[in-house]
Formats: structure tokens, C-alpha cells, sequence
């Protein structure tokens, strides 16, 4: 019966809302670009970098994480980052990502917009052209520097926004709350910007309701803390906003103790519009399929929350309504199939 449902979330179509392209380096591609680029990572090999991907919280995770970027040097790293991402996309049935970037994580170390942007553009016109995969890019301020930082971050990427959809917010969230990019948020907006940030991850419910009332958002990433306020779940189910749920990201960060005690189901049941994502693929054990395994082997999800979840993925994404129309109707087409 398991082996059933993940050969069926495997093989429908997906989209994902929820993924860093940073978070996607693998640790392979960490060395070869160190090699490449002449740079001295703490790593001698392979499993000495798996070694040190044993994270307590989301800081542990962090400080990694900005290490691991630094070998991040080109253009071409950037595509070929990019490119290794869209691939696995193509194997797992993603066929839409809307990708995460950290502008600052590059900036701070003297790499600019016009290395980045164009390296990850270009992969992702090839995905479209050559696999029919789709894609927007949402650049993300970092919480733990300020706002006058992420004002910069916004100014810099001015010649670039016709490549960028939206913002977002993510890094160390507790003690960084969401009101301390409320103006910067209010300029993405006057800027014709989709607007996302991470909360409930490990922050409280009232960063949630901040994300909500004072930067607009269109989606909260993760969420999870959101079940501890019973208000706080009746609006966001009954305002259908979109949270981006990440399964293997938080076991990974000790958001849950084990995957048994995933609230996804839950979150389903009580009406909240939560689909699947990955995060950080590289780090946290795997890409979209290998969170549906890890759904379907230890909570018992049913086809139908399968159906529930992709679905959910789709209509919460910033294609266009007759884009997302045309992904239902097959969806909804296999899911009549697969009856049978
Ligand atoms: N949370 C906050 N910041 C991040 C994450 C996350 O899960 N992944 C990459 N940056
Ligand atoms: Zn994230």
C-alpha cells in the first residue's frame, strides 16, 4: 500500500513553492566548485561535509548553510547550481518552482546582482525551453541583518525585477521578528512584488499574524507554530492562505521529534492550505518525492491528502489562474485514473 502511494506521488505533476537554491548544493558540488574556485573548505571529502550536517535547530543549520555558499563564486556556479536543481526537478514530475534566493548571503562577500542573476536565469530559461518546467524566483532579505540592509538588497535588484516575482524573508527568526521589515515589505509591494516570509518556523504565532497584518504576505513558509493559536488557525484556513510546509526541514531541525509526529494531516483536517516542499534539499535528506516518502511511510497520508497537497501546491502558486487551471484538470484527470 505504501509502495503504491509513493509511486503515485511520484509520479504526479508538482510544483514547488518552498526551495533555496543555495540550500540545494549538494556536497559534491560544494567541493568541486571549492576545487574550481581555489577555495579551503573545512571538509577534506564527502563524508566529512554529510558529518557536519547534524543540526540541533535552525541556527546550527545556518551556519553551515553560509559556509557552504561561499564556494559560490560565478556565473556559471550559479547555473550550474541552478541546473542540478532543475534536473532533479525534471526526475521527481516538479514541473513549477518558484526558487528562493539570498541576494545578501553573495552581496556580503563581494558578489553582486549581475553575477547571480544572470547565471540562475539562464538555467532557468533551459529548464523551460528544454524540460517544459516553469518557474518564478523570489529574493529573500535576510532577518538576522537589517533593514536598511534589505532596503539596499531591494535597490541593487531594481534592474532585475522583471526576473523576480516576489520577496520573502527568511534566516534566524527568533529575535527577528516580522514588523522590522514592515517599510522595506511596503516598497516591495509599491514595486508590484508577491510578498512571502518565513514564520511560525520556530518563531511564536504572533510572528505569523505580523507576516499577515503588517508585511501583506501572500504565503507563510512553514507555519507550523500557527496550530498552538486556535484563532490564528480559523483565519488562515478560512482565508485559504497558503502555508509552504517543509516535512524533512523540520525533522532535520528538531521543528518535530520524529516524522510520526508530523502535524500535516492535522493541518489538512483543520482546512489549512498547506502543500509539500523541500527547502533544503542537500541538507535536509531530500528533494520533493523523498518528503511524500517520508509523509506516507510514518503518518499514514491517504491518496487523497496526496491529491490534497499537490493540488494545494498548484493553486498556491503565482502561475496564472489559467496556467494553474490547466495543471488541475490533469491532476484532476489522474486522480479519476488512478480509481480504477
Ligand atoms: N528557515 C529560515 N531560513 C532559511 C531556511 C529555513 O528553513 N532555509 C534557508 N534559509
Ligand atoms: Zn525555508
Amino acid at each position: 500500500m505504501t509502495a503504491s502511494l509513493k509511486r503515485l506521488a511520484a509520479r504526479l505533476p508538482k510544483a514547488e513553492l518552498h526551495i533555496h537554491i543555495e540550500g540545494s548544493l549538494e556536497p559534491a558540488m560544494m567541493l568541486e566548485l571549492a576545487d574550481r574556485n581555489g577555495i579551503t573548505l573545512p571538509y577534506p571529502d564527502i563524508d566529512a561535509v554529510s558529518k557536519a550536517y547534524n543540526f540541533n535547530c535552525l541556527q546550527d543549520f545556518l551556519d553551515i548553510y553560509y559556509q557552504g555558499m561561499s564556494v559560490l563564486q560565478t556565473e556559471q556556479d550559479f547555473h550550474d547550481l541552478t541546473w542540478a536543481y532543475l534536473q532533479r526537478c525534471h526526475q521527481q514530475n516538479v514541473v513549477h518552482c518558484e526558487i528562493f534566493f539570498d541576494p545578501q548571503g553573495h552581496t556580503e562577500r563581494g558578489i553582486g546582482f549581475e553575477v547571480f542573476m544572470p547565471g540562475i536565469s539562464r538555467a532557468l530559461e533551459k529548464a523551460q525551453d528544454e524540460l517544459g518546467i516553469s518557474s518564478r524566483l523570489i529574493m529573500c532579505f535576510l532577518r538576522h541583518l537589517d533593514e536598511a540592509s534589505a532596503f539596499e538588497t531591494l535597490q541593487a535588484a531594481e534592474p532585475y525585477l522583471d526576473a523576480i516575482t516576489g520577496v520573502g524573508l527568511d534566516s534566524s527568526e527568533l529575535g527577528h521578528p516580522p514588523h522590522l521589515f514592515r517599510n522595506v515589505f511596503e516598497r516591495a509591494a509599491q514595486l508590484g512584488l508577491k510578498r512571502v516570509a518565513h514564520a511560525g518556523e520556530e518563531g511564536p504565532p504572533a510572528y505569523v499574524y505580523e507576516a499577515l497584518d503588517l508585511l501583506g504576505v501572500d504565503r507563510i513558509d512553514h507555519g507550523n507554530r500557527s496550530l498552538e493559536d486556535d484563532e490564528l488557525v480559523k483565519r488562515l484556513a478560512s482565508g485559504r492562505m497558503p502555508l509552504t510546509v517543509c516535512p524533512q526541514s523540520n525533522l532535520r531541525l528538531a521543528v518535530i521529534d520524529d516524522m510520526a509526529a508530523h502535524p500535516i494531516r492535522k493541518m489538512l483536517a483543520l482546512g489549512l492550505n498547506a502543500c509539500i516542499n523541500s527547502d533544503d534539499p542537500a541538507y535536509f535528506g531530500g528533494y520533493m518525492n523523498e518528503n511524500f516518502d517520508a509523509l506516507i511511510t510514518s503518518t499514514g497520508l491517504t491518496r487523497d491528502e496526496i491529491f490534497q497537497l499537490v493540488g494545494n501546491g498548484f493553486k498556491s502558486s503565482f502561475l496564472p489562474p489559467a496556467e494553474i487551471a490547466a495543471h488541475m484538470s490533469r491532476i484532476n484527470e489522474m486522480r479519476e485514473a488512478s480509481k480504477e
